[in-house]
């Protein structure tokens, strides 16, 4: 029987990378998508706005109802508004919150009833902004919805342990998706390709692949490595 994946945010750059290459390596592949319906090869794509406790609760019972079980779960749905304190709306700062912090709470509370024991994994699609070492008030939001995704994949990591479920967080080099020309100009993306910086979302599925596959990581934070460069 195929393994069972969950990815959020499958529609497009980082999260369909994933999706794909899941799909190659013979998982059987759920994407969940908010507002752009897009097939992919392989993938059951399914409405799900990760704001909305209810719209999640249903997904999952609706997948485990025709797949029985979920055995990894990727949580990659995320967007980036950019503001410093002077011009973060309250708005702005919750809408953030809600998408890229407490959806990945609110998807792993209801999926750990579903996840197998003793093989199950998490990964969190985090951001280098989320750890203080990289923090940039030009996204104050983000960043600190990205220090709750990092925070609660080590609490989730200790607290699931014993049942053998591991929890890790991948955090991207800068990828080339509609979010990062969303925030970055022509010129500052140059930058990043001309240092070698700059990475595409294929890249950040490597690194989710390598976190399934590895039974003794947990509780990391795995950085691509062209962020230190
Ligand atoms: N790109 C980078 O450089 C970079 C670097 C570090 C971390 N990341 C992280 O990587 C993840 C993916 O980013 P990306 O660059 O691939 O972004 P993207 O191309 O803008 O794709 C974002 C995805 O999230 C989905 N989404 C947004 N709001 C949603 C909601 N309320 N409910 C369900 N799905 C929702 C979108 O669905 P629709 O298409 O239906 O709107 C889309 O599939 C994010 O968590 C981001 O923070 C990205």
């Amino acid at each position: 029987m195929k393994k069972v994946v969950i990815v959020t945010g499958a529609s497009r750059g980082i999260g369909k990378a994933i999706a794909s290459r899941l799909v190659a390596e013979d998982y059987a592949v759920i994407g969940f998508y908010h507002s752009k319906p897009v097939q992919i090869e392989g993938v059951d794509m399914k409405k799900v706005d990760v704001t909305d406790e209810a719209e999640i609760k249903n997904a999952i019972d609706d997948v485990v109802k025709t797949y029985g079980q979920i055995d990894v779960l990727v949580n990659n749905a995320g967007i980036n508004v950019p503001a410093s304190i002077q011009d973060c709306t309250l708005d702005n700062w919750n809408n953030i919150m809600r998408t890229d912090a407490t959806s990945v709470f609110l998807m792993c509370k209801y999926s750990l009833p579903y996840l197998k024991p003793n093989e199950a994994v998490i990964v969190n699609i985090s951001s280098r902004m989320g750890s203080p070492e990289y923090a940039n008030p030009r996204f104050l939001p983000y960043g600190s919805a990205k220090a709750v995704v990092n925070n609660l994949t080590a609490m989730l990591s200790k607290d699931l342990k014993p049942k053998g479920i591991r929890v890790n967080a991948v955090i991207p080099a800068h990828t080339e998706t509609d979010l990062l020309s969303g925030v970055y100009s022509d010129d500052e993306r140059q930058v990043m390709k001309d240092k070698g910086t700059l990475g595409v979302p294929e890249d950040v599925a490597g690194l989710v692949m390598k976190v399934v596959n590895d039974p003794k990581m947990n509780g990391e934070l795995v950085f691509d490595d062209r962020v230190f460069l």
